[in-house]
């Protein structure tokens, strides 16, 4: 399945690297937290090995080149117009999410989010003393493998109070998969607007396109949109390189920008020097390997849902049209008390390392989410073992 100038297709071992993924589940076929099993782009290597020759690593902002490269970038893909001076940098997603919730509203509020939602999004509200209010998205069967979730509007307004004052969007969609189109963005924002309610757009799996499919940020859609919007992106999921941390906020509005640009200040966190290398090789130099690896795993997309068709009947899963992680029901397989949840049959039955629903919400331990991002033959190998523990269920 070599594509033509990059090989997705080694396996490499990253055994006593640490990385988390290696570590969970010892031993395991690495399937669960969301980083691709390939070397990063030759672009991205060459500037790094570049910028450690240099041999000084003190505190470093970001290059005046990197805002004009997003700018560039968000022109090209979504026409939409970003004045540079509105991004600010931030050493990641999460802690920037912590950052908006201490900015938007006041202590006490509702924070909105749609379930299942991605794990961290569940914890800041109280580390931040906010509360979470969790709606449930709809999900829709397709047939008897396949099935996949869209926004219940009604639930979604009528979950709204007077405290509530921001919601995470999370686009596209971790766990489920979902890119949202621009008609749900036009609703979600018809209803933020109308409720007073400034959207955290969460798009660090934006630029990765299974198929056909597009994404959309929020706050493209209207200046009116965008002026409640902090839309939220970064390097680390397209490229991958979540262990070189950085991302970047877009944020129109004047006076929510000043107020997350002095909190951040005021938490003493600062974005890491080879993080801006790698940042700025990945979004101006690497496009060539973010679509040769979009196209690998998207091909691994389609063989993953045509093996669960054919081979795994007790397994229900989402076909991802964003990020490169699936979402399956488990809930036919009704394990015994020997295991915690599916994921732990998996691991003890299958070996094979995938993240247990629960982490997206108390009411998924049905659930457990998929990576796909790996070389065909790791996929393979982990699909055949989870067909052979489950043919032994019975
Ligand atoms: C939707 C989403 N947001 C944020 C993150 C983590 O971002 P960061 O590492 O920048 O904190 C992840 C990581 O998987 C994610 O899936």
């Amino acid at each position: 399945m070599a594509t033509e100038v990059y090989d997705f297709d080694t396996i490499h071992d990253r055994k006593n690297t640490q990385a988390y993924k290696w570590t969970w589940f010892p031993d395991a076929i690495p399937l669960s937290v969301a980083e691709m099993e390939f070397p990063v782009a030759p672009e991205v290597l060459d500037a790094l090995h570049q910028r450690v020759e240099h041999g000084f690593f003190g505190y470093t902002g970001p290059a005046d080149e990197l805002r004009e490269v997003i700018v560039q970038k968000m022109k090209d893909l979504h026409s939409w117009d970003v004045n540079p001076d509105h991004i600010l940098f931030n050493p990641g997603m999460v802690l920037m999410l912590n950052v908006i919730a201490q900015c938007v509203g006041k202590a006490g509020d509702g924070i909105l989010m749609t379930m299942p939602a991605y794990g961290p999004f569940l914890r800041v509200p109280e580390n931040r003393g906010r509360f979470p209010q969790m709606v449930a998205m709809t999900r829709v069967d397709d047939d008897a493998s396949t099935f996949h979730y869209e926004m219940d509007f009604d639930a979604f307004e009528a979950a709204i109070i007077p405290q509530t004052s921001l919601y995470f969007l999370c686009n596209p969609h971790n766990p489920v998969g979902l890119a949202f189109k621009q008609a749900e963005l036009e609703r979600i924002a018809e209803i933020c607007l109308k409720h007073d309610i400034v959207i955290a757009s969460d798009d660090i799996h934006c630029e990765i396109q299974l198929g056909d499919s597009q994404h959309i940020p929020i706050a493209s859609l209207s200046s009116e949109i965008a002026d409640k919007t902090i839309t939220m992106i970064s390097h680390t999921k397209p490229y991958n390189m979540a262990g070189l941390a950085c991302s970047a906020a877009i944020v129109s509005n004047d006076d929510l920008r000043e107020r997350i640009q002095a909190k951040s200040r005021a938490s003493g966190y600062h974005s890491d020097t080879l993080a801006f290398t790698a940042m700025l090789a990945a979004y101006r130099d690497s496009g060539a390997w973010l679509h040769a690896a979009s196209r690998y795993i998207t091909a691994n997309r389609d063989y993953y849902v045509q093996f669960v068709r054919d081979n795994l009947p007790l397994l229900k899963t989402t076909i991802p049209d964003g990020t490169y992680m699936a979402w399956i029901d488990c809930s036919a397989l009704n394990l015994s008390d020997e295991y915690d949840n599916a994921s732990d049959f998996f691991f003890k039955e299958a070996n094979v390392g995938l993240n247990p629903g629960t982490f997206f919400g108390d009411k998924f331990g049905d659930y457990v989410r998929l990576n796909f991002a790996c070389p065909r033959a790791m996929l393979e190998e982990a699909l055949h073992n989870m067909q052979a523990a489950l043919e032994k269920l019975g």
